[in-house]
């Protein structure tokens, strides 16, 4: 079976590393908010652009702690996409504000700016684009309502490792960025990890704080929060992976544009191409097809797996409904989430392997 993605070859390429990683960490005997969470935090913020990285548990928890840090909370809405990983609209919740779902763009598969500008409200606080399947969201559109209205803007940078928009990285195109390293991301932990990046110390001061029960020294507790860490084995794994991300993405990117040759005579949907203005850094290759599920049947039988990212789009989601309109309201998500596939893309997919997906969704026989 052909994986959608394989996380075996591509630590296969770095084991050395990786277990020299490990080795460093039970060596140093520092496992929480040491050394290695501190090289990592520089380093990262150095790839993002932004003058500072705060590592913490999860990507979940970096929206939370970003919204909390930025003193958004209950009474507060905060403007998101309906498709996207429901985690999203999860972090919003945790930090108590209110989730408002708008609809994405049919092309871009984005946060669609001018159903932004339809959920306005007076309690509208912040707009939280998802640079969905790493492709950046348009920043330029939503930069300027954010401006415009005197709404904060922070990035779900959780798919988007190393993508690019008008040149800046993501992670450095907003007040700040959310990242997780769940292991299948572009850049991820061998557990789970998140971080946000930002240049505003007083903020990164904030969510060093909130990240760390409150403290702002040992023993003094400033606000009520949580933990939320990063811990120096999953940093050390990270720092062993990320010189390796602009060259992972660069193979991702050519097996992108490979696909889109190869999939150019397919009745499907592809994903739009990169151009000077957006470089997705292809967390995912995502193809709309209106025969969905008698395509992917086709494909598993091919010996071809898929993933379907999202089946549901958040605002139908039962955990999160009661903050949306229902059925209907937000028809592009809706009809993206019946209609998109994922198809298999990552580091050491071999052109072999995409030759036989391409085959087995233009139906062509094995040769
Ligand atoms: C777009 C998006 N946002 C947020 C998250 C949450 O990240 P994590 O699973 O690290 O909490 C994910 C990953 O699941 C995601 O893909």
């Amino acid at each position: 079976m052909i994986p959608v993605t394989d996380l075996a070859r591509l630590h296969a390429g770095i084991r050395p590393e990786i277990d020299a990683a490990a080795r460093r960490v039970l060596d140093r005997n520092w496992f929480i908010l040491g050394p290695e969470v501190e090289q990592f935090e520089l380093a990262f913020a150095s790839a993002c652009g932004t003058r500072f990285a705060v590592g913490c548990a999860s990507g979940t928890d970096a929206i939370t702690l970003t919204l909390r840090a930025l003193g958004i909370g209950p009474g507060d809405e905060v403007i998101l996409p309906a498709l996207t990983a429901a985690p999203t609209a999860g972090g919003v919740v945790a930090a108590g504000a209110v989730p408002v779902f708008a609809d994405v763009d049919a092309v871009t598969r984005t946060m669609d700016p001018a159903s932004v500008e339809a959920h306005m409200t007076p309690r509208t606080r912040a707009l939280l684009p998802v640079h969905l399947y790493g492709r950046p969201a348009d920043m330029a559109a939503l930069t300027e309502i954010a401006e415009h209205h005197g709404l904060l803007l922070v990035e779900d940078a959780a798919q988007a490792h190393g993508a690019r928009w008008q040149g800046r990285p993501a992670g450095s195109l907003a007040v700040a960025g959310c990242f997780s390293f769940y292991p299948t991301k572009n850049l991820g932990a061998l557990g789970d990890g998140g971080a946000v990046t930002v240049d505003d110390p007083a903020l990164a001061g904030r969510l060093q704080r909130l990240r760390n029960h409150g403290q702002s020294a040992r023993y003094r507790h400033e606000e009520h929060s949580a933990n939320s860490r990063l811990d120096d084995l999953q940093a050390a794994f990270l720092s062993a992976k990320l010189p390796h991300l602009e060259r992972w993405n660069a193979e991702r990117r050519a097996q992108a544009v490979r696909y889109q040759a190869l999939l150019a005579g397919a009745p499907l949907r592809l994903p739009p191409p990169d151009d000077a203005t957006c470089q997705s850094c292809w967390h995912l290759f995502v193809v709309e097809s209106d025969e969905r599920e008698a395509l992917r049947a086709r494909l598993a039988e091919a010996g071809v797996a898929t993933d379907l990212h999202y089946p549901t789009p958040v605002h139908l989601q039962p955990a999160y409904a009661g903050y949306g309109k229902g059925p209907g309201s937000l028809p592009v998500a809706e009809r993206l989430a019946a209609t998109v596939l994922s198809l298999p893309l990552f580091p050491g997919m071999t052109e072999d392997e995409q030759e036989q997906v391409a085959r087995a969704v233009l139906q062509v026989p094995a040769r």
